[in-house]
């Protein structure tokens, strides 16, 4: 029987866990263990960052997307989704009102939407940069080549995210259709790395067929990858998908998880997301108490926030940014943490010049 505490004691010393010593772990889950890795975490967190949380301000400007994945409400087969697109200028605008409400991170994140040319991306960018060259630009629209993305970069886009999703490639092929390739997506991850994007990966907690292996596969994917952002959050279901009678992911599971991340990767930024939000009202504070740095409201119009679907019950579809900063304010100030106007770059990370 392998040693729980010698375990415990080794990820605090050298931050590094084999195969093993993850499913050992998750197999061995309990409330005390939970609570001590919570603690640890949101230490080493408070160590690097203070009791300081970044804000993220979240804009959704399209939800077409010609991927087909089996878990995700805006998949190119749903006919039920209402589509559409926001304008440049209704993306500056956004981004100047997320400005003006102190944030200086905006993350433009949409489906795979190939009505937005390389050279429209790289134009909001500039717009955005130009307005505000205070504000770190993230991008979030999927796989594109190492040409796109260093056109994005070259624009002034500061960060990526691109979760992997899976690092098992069995378990990838039950979550995608065929032609949607994990070579292809790790790829993209090692270019953005390689360009000097801060790169984001992650993936669902309690996807549909993920096992204690699977997830040990992706706490040691993000390990070697060492992106300076991971995003994890619980899968939901869906009602227009294949996996709509699954069951969501657990909050203890994803808090556990969140809690082993900030320990193997100590500087990472890490969101407490708004699907662990949507599966439990106190979600987000959870997840900063068990080691997350990050929230990332929603700055869309509200008119479309209904749209961007990716799985059901989604929170804060109905009020307005400034009501959300409002909230997560005091949500966070709850917990004795501080909502900070910030880029929140990772401390390890130098843009190169
Ligand atoms: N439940 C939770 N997360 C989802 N995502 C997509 N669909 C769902 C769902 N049903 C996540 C994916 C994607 C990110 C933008 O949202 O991991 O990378
Ligand atoms: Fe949106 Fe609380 S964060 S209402």
């Amino acid at each position: 029987m392998t040693d729980i505490r010698s375990i415990l004691d080794k990820l605090y010393d050298s931050h590094e866990l084999t195969r093993e010593e993850i499913i050992c772990l998750l197999e061995n889950r309990t409330s005390e263990i939970q609570s001590e890795l919570a603690e640890h975490a949101s230490k080493i967190a408070r160590e690097h960052y203070g009791n300081k949380v970044f804000v993220r301000g979240l804009i959704e400007f399209t939800n077409y997307c010609r991927n087909d994945c089996y878990y995700c409400g805006i998949r190119c087969s749903n006919r039920n989704a209402d589509r559409y697109r926001l304008t440049k200028e209704e993306i500056t605008e956004c981004a100047s009102y997320g400005y003006d409400l102190g944030f200086r991170t905006i993350v433009l994140q949409g489906g795979e939407d190939a009505y937005y040319k390389d050279d429209m991306i790289v134009d909001i960018i500039k717009s955005i940069k130009n307005e505000h060259p205070d504000v770190a630009v993230t991008l979030s629209i999927g796989e594109k080549s190492y040409e796109s993305y260093k056109a994005f970069y070259d624009a002034g886009a500061d960060r990526y995210l691109l979760r992997h999703e899976t690092a098992d490639f069995a378990h990838y092929g039950k979550l995608h259709p065929a032609n949607l390739s994990p070579e292809n997506r790790q790829q993209c991850l090692y270019n953005l790395k390689k360009i000097g994007f801060q790169t984001g990966a992650g993936f669902m907690v309690g996807s549909p067929y993920q096992t204690n292996e699977n997830i040990a596969d992706d706490l040691l994917f993000l390990k070697k990858l060492d992106p300076e952002m991971i995003g994890i959050g619980p899968f939901i279901p869906h009602q227009d998908t294949q996996f709509k009678d699954m069951k969501a992911g657990g909050l203890d599971l994803t808090l556990y998880l969140l809690s082993i991340i900030r320990l193997m990767l100590p500087t990472v930024l890490l969101p407490a997301t708004t699907a662990l939000g949507t599966i439990n009202p106190r979600g987000r504070e959870l997840g900063i108490l068990a080691g997350a740095n990050v929230v990332m409201p929603n700055l869309s119009p509200v008119g479309v926030r209904k749209k961007y679907a990716l799985y059901d019950n989604k929170i804060c579809t109905g009020e307005e940014a400034a009501e959300c900063m409002n909230c997560l304010k005091n949500r966070i100030g709850s917990i004795g943490y501080e909502i900070v106007t910030d880029r929140g770059d990772n401390i390890k990370f130098k843009r190169a010049l």
